[in-house]
């Protein structure tokens, strides 16, 4: 078994904070364990919950087409969200959740070793950029240590505010260049308390 099938394991058989008690079954993430992109959303809903994958509902299937339109399949992106099990009626994670969480998330993090992370909604931006509005930062890549962060607005946001569909779907057009750049970042990088915007564009 591998190192991160284990830790889907430990997920799965967690205790550690009041959502195990809720959940039908955990989600730890899927994809390929050597992803050059990474996904965090916020924490699986209803149907993540019953299947025990993250985003295969209604976001989820958004997710699906805005990666066909950049010409990526799920199964090329590793998927995970900051919570593993669902919180209850869908309310937003609360701190002490996310942090019984984190150290699972910094593994996967670790053992992936993503290029580049992109950040669904308010709560997995805050994991690299605490304290910043997303309105201000979506679309905008960072490397932070040797990972560039791109955050964007959380997919079940743009379903709900058709005026947001248009920014989700023009931050995700920017993703191909982002990755094709990437080997010329390489002395863009900043210390990971410091973080800055690179001139990739
Ligand atoms: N929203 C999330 O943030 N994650 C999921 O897995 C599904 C919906």
């Amino acid at each position: 078994m591998t190192a991160l099938a284990d830790l889907a394991k430990e997920v799965s058989g967690c205790g550690q904070c009041a959502l195990a008690q809720g959940r039908t079954k955990a989600v730890p993430g899927e994809g390929p364990e050597n992803a050059v992109i990474m996904f965090i959303g916020e924490g699986p809903g209803f149907h993540e919950d019953r299947q025990g994958k993250p985003f295969v509902g209604a976001a989820g299937q958004f997710l699906n087409e805005l990666l066909q339109s950049i010409g990526l399949q799920r199964t090329d992106v590793y998927i995970t969200n900051v919570v593993k099990c669902r919180p209850p009626g869908n309310r937003d994670p609360q701190p002490a959740e996310i942090e019984a969480c984190r150290a699972f998330l910094d593994r996967q993090v670790a053992l992936i070793g993503p290029q580049v992370i992109v950040t669904l909604g308010r709560y997995s931006m805050a994991r690299a950029f605490p304290g910043e509005k997303i309105s201000a930062i979506h679309g905008k890549p960072r490397k932070v240590g040797d990972i560039v962060y791109v955050p964007m607005f959380h997919p079940a946001a743009a379903l709900h505010q058709p005026s947001l569909r248009k920014t989700v779907e023009e931050d995700f057009a920017r993703l191909p260049k982002i990755l094709a750049d990437l080997g010329q970042v390489e002395e863009a990088a900043v210390a990971p308390d410091e973080p800055q915007q690179l001139s990739l564009f």
